[in-house]
């Protein structure tokens, strides 16, 4: 079925297969029993092709570690979601996209959170696939859209969103996929869809990012793929608040992001010839 995904879908069997490598460690940073059923045939020939790029067996390492930097992230948006979950007026959390995150079947909810998981139809069907009998610990909505397509909003509208209400939206492992107009477009329409006080979180990487020679063995990867990366910003809290959004931007390493797994010094923000990861998260104003 792995065949029917298109390469852009795929990268959520590699980040299922992270999420599976990081679930067998004894020093794991979170359990996601889930993982290794969602990693299909392909997630571990694609997280073999990252590793060996930024690994090479026979040199140094020529980046900060994807395992490590997916553990971090992962971690960091579970906690996150939780926070914002934990306070009863905030009753929705929207993935966009979902790919085979599992914390709707792995993390305990409260009863009163809505949960909507959007992705393109292709990726959805294959996780109902996988999950079989699973039983989601949440109010689970799957929500099959584009998200660059016109009226996606309708779909997620007719799944009992209610934009009135308070949200939290999840933009995780996305935005280095699309162009920037699509990018400004997607915030752009959450923020529409998003009342005051509601909460957004992403990653993104920095402009550096797309063009460092060290980098380029891992953005020949996702080129090859089919899937390659085309957007960073210097400026993820100035991109969010131009779109009504009070954003900070915490980097892996940093205390609040760090769980003791990052490994490499995290350089001054005015440092511009590094590669750099943000988890962005903001509150609408
Ligand atoms: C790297 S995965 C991340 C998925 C999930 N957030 C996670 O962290 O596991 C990227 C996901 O983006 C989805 N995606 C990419 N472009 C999309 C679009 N235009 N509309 C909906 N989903 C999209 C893919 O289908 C894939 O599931």
């Amino acid at each position: 079925m792995t065949e029917l995904l298109n390469p852009v879908e795929r990268t959520a069997l590699l980040t299922a297969a992270l999420r599976a490598a990081e679930s067998a460690r004894e020093d794991r940073l979170y359990d996601d029993p889930y993982a290794a059923l969602l990693v299909g045939e392909t997630g571990p020939e694609l997280l073999a092709e990252v590793r060996a790029a930024t690994f090479p067996p026979d040199r140094p390492k020529t980046l900060p570690s994807t395992p490590d930097y997916n553990a971090i992230r992962t971690r960091f948006l579970d906690d996150y979601l939780q926070r914002a979950a934990a306070d009863e007026g905030m009753t929705q959390i929207v993935l966009a996209p979902a790919g085979m995150d599992s914390r709707a079947y792995r993390l305990d909810w409260p009863a009163h959170i809505r949960y909507f998981e959007l992705d393109r139809p292709a990726v959805l069907a294959f996780k109902e696939d996988r999950l079989g009998e699973a039983e989601p610990r949440v109010d689970r909505r799957a929500v099959a859209v584009d998200l660059t397509d016109d009226h996606w909003e309708e779909s997620l509208l007719a799944a009992g969103y209610d934009p009135a209400l308070p949200s939290t939206w999840l933009l995780e492992g996305l935005l280095y996929y699309l162009p920037e107009a699509d990018i400004e477009r997607l915030l752009a329409r959450v923020a529409a869809l998003s009342a005051p006080g509601s909460r957004i979180a992403a990653d993104m990487v920095n402009e550096a990012a797309l063009t460092l020679p060290q980098m380029k063995g891992l953005l020949d990867v996702f080129a090859r793929w089919g899937c390659p990366w085309v957007s960073g910003t210097d400026e993820p809290e100035a991109l969010f608040a131009r779109h009504g959004y009070a954003a900070e931007a915490v980097q892996p390493g940093e205390p609040q992001a760090s769980y003791g797994r990052w490994p490499d010094p995290v350089p001054e923000r005015h440092v511009k010839d590094v590669r750099r990861v943000f988890f962005v998260h903001g509150q609408r104003r």
